[in-house]
């Protein structure tokens, strides 16, 4: 499978117990950058996609909170789906990433950790423009 620029599966910490388990996520510790916004989709219904778009500087972590989802990742050259299934798992984003969420299981939430606070002016919202700069950035004309 081709490797997507830059992005990984982090694991994260999981505290557990006989009552259940928890998933401590400093910023600058278990994500490389100062987590700024959380935000979280919920009650997506079964067949839509979210996202299909990119960040000019945004870093995120993407968390199965609950269920599960698939994430499409596109560099600009390279595509991969990842699966997310798992809470103690997170998959970090640089900028500059086309992505797509979709397959959501019901009940799934897909909790997001930003390294920025929401402004519209850092969205790619056309894939043509995302790959014209992504190829530039990442050395492919
Ligand atoms: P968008 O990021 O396009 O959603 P998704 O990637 O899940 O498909 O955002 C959808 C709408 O929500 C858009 O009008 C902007 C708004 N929004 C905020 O106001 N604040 C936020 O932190 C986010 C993520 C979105």
């Amino acid at each position: 499978m081709s490797t997507i620029y830059d992005c990984s599966v982090i694991e994260l910490p999981r505290i557990h117990s006989l009552s259940g388990n928890i998933t401590p996520v400093y910023g600058g510790e278990h994500v490389p950058f100062d987590i700024a916004r959380v935000y979280y989709l919920y009650d997506v219904p079964g067949g839509e996609t979210r996202g299909g778009h990119a960040h000019k500087n945004l870093q995120q972590l993407i968390v199965a909170a609950s269920g599960s989802f698939d994430v499409l990742l596109d560099d600009g050259i390279n595509r991969k789906v990842v699966n997310l299934n798992r809470p103690y798992y997170g998959l970090y984003l640089p900028r500059l990433i086309w992505r797509e969420i979709l397959n959501f299981s019901s009940g799934g939430i897909c909790l997001v950790l930003a390294s920025e606070v929401y402004d519209e002016a850092d969205y790619y919202r056309t894939y043509d423009e995302f790959v014209r700069d992504a190829r530039a950035l990442r050395g492919k004309v």
